[in-house]
């Protein structure tokens, strides 16, 4: 379970000196400023029911190969159950003064259960506790996302089944192309989001292998089961080198790059929905529950919701920036510089997690205008290339055919006319291969239902599309 985001802090200040990150070998405590500086705990608390986890199955393996007595053990299940409801509860007290969330959970183990809390971290270090914790974030976090994508993709093909008929203008260069199918044009992002599925279920299986063991870089001279470890926590596999495990966080770009890439397509879906909303086009209306007005103009309708999934998008892509630059000069093994991992990490997270859950709601309430989509397909000469075709299957090559077309629109687009509107004689006049067949080829429905493949935009084709996007989600 992800826990939520909003910040208990500040923390108590006054702290008693167990499991603090400052010791006997220091003379001074750092000022009140590098305190500040160097503590994770404003952000890594959310790490707290992983940390446990982590902890219970390093502590339960320690007993295992003999290194924990049953007595310890016990106390220490005893003690972190008890921790695991205050925290639930919101009644855990986090403290500055214990740096981070794996220090704070350990005192606080401590306090309760005295030495059993101080033999927890036998054979272990906070470098290799860390890159657990996050590894398992990662996993329920990516687990829901996977659950988030399937919605959107569940919700697209609800519209494109709806719409598997509705003719729209195909655009490129945002200039009217060749009809197509809303349907067809939605089932573009249902591909998308089954390619970024992919790449989150690809991403995870790398994210699904136990650091622990590694300790501080270099291993432990206790005689540890890592495997013990790794099935406790439902890893797929160890992390074979002690360095890599404490030190590298590419499932954590990975992941991000891979998030990045599902905001980038809301993004651009976001883009044309906005699009389509403008009085401009008036292909849909948004349910006004993702809208808002304006301060100042009554009659105005903002789509602030697909405005604001491609402004975050923005964010996702900073953060995937920064998790690279963090990385790029760092030698091996564990630096500091990697605590900085943790909140471009949750905050690309909670952004993807919010877009996807808002998306799949959004588009349940869009509603289509197929009038508009017809009147605008009707304006661009979308049937130019269909008539050029026509011809090819009379006998011209295609690029004569194609010269012959661009004349034909460039007379109908002069006297304010679409090509089904010029009359037989006119069009003999472009080319005498035309007949009246000509003109079953240039109506709108004649076009889709040409491009009749796998893949192509027919409506039979899109109906077959859908029934195995169903299939596959
Ligand atoms: N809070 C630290 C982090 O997020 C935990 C590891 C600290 N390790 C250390 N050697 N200081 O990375």
């Amino acid at each position: 379970m992800i826990l939520s985001f909003h910040s208990p802090f500040p923390p108590h200040e006054h702290v008693p000196d167990a499991a603090r990150s400052w010791s006997g070998r220091f003379s001074e405590p750092v000022s009140e400023i590098v305190k500040r500086y160097t503590a994770s705990i404003p952000f890594d608390y959310r790490l707290a029911e992983f940390d446990i986890q982590g902890s219970l199955a390093h502590a339960a393996m320690l007993h295992h190969v003999g290194v924990l007595s049953k007595d310890d053990l016990d106390s220490i299940q005893r003690g972190m159950a008890e921790l695991l409801t205050e925290i639930r509860a919101g009644g855990f007290n986090w403290s500055l003064d214990r740096e981070d969330v794996h220090l704070n959970i350990e005192a606080a183990l401590t306090a309760k259960i005295g030495d059993a809390g101080k033999r927890l971290h036998t054979g272990r270090s906070r470098n290799d506790q860390v890159a657990t914790d996050i590894r398992l974030f990662l996993r329920d976090a990516i687990d829901h996302i996977l659950a988030g994508l399937r919605a959107c993709q569940t919700s697209l093909v609800d519209l494109a089944e709806a719409h598997a008929d509705t003719v729209m203008p195909g655009f490129t260069h945002l200039q009217v192309a060749q009809p197509v199918t809303f349907g067809h044009h939605l089932l573009a992002y249902f591909e998308m989001l089954a390619r970024d599925a992919e790449r989150m279920a690809d991403c995870r299986r790398r994210v699904n292998r136990l650091p622990l063991g590694a300790a501080a870089l270099a291993g432990t001279s206790y005689p540890i089961d890592r495997q013990f470890v790794a099935d406790q926590l439902g890893f797929d596999a160890v992390c074979e080198n002690s360095l890599d495990a404490v030190s590298d966080r590419d499932f954590a770009i990975e992941f991000t790059a891979a998030a990045a890439l599902v905001m980038t397509h809301l993004s651009r879906l976001s883009e044309e929905l906005i699009l389509w909303m403008s009085p401009r086009f008036g292909f849909i209306d948004l349910a006004d529950r993702f809208c808002t007005g304006s301060s100042i103009m009554p009659q105005k309708k903002n789509p602030d919701v697909p405005e604001l999934v491609r402004g975050k998008t923005g964010r996702v892509n900073g953060h995937l920036v920064a998790l690279l630059t963090l990385m790029k000069g760092q030698p091996l093994a564990y630096n500091k510089d990697n605590q900085e991992d943790k909140e471009p990490l949750f905050d690309t997270v909670d952004t993807l997690n919010d877009t996807l859950a808002i998306y799949a709601d959004m588009l349940t309430g869009v509603t289509v205008k197929p009038d508009a989509m017809r009147a605008a397909v009707m304006q661009g000469f979308a049937t130019a290339t269909d008539l050029a075709d026509y011809l090819v299957k009379k006998g011209a090559p295609f690029r004569d055919a194609h010269e012959v077309v661009a004349r034909a629109v460039r007379a109908a687009d002069s006297s304010g006319r679409d090509l089904a509107e010029l009359s037989l004689d006119e069009l003999q006049a472009f080319s005498p291969m035309i007949g009246d067949d000509v003109y079953a080829v240039l109506t709108l429905e004649g076009s889709l239902a040409a491009r009749d493949h796998f893949g192509g935009t027919a409506p039979a084709q899109v109906r077959a599309a859908i029934a195995r996007a169903r299939q596959r989600i």
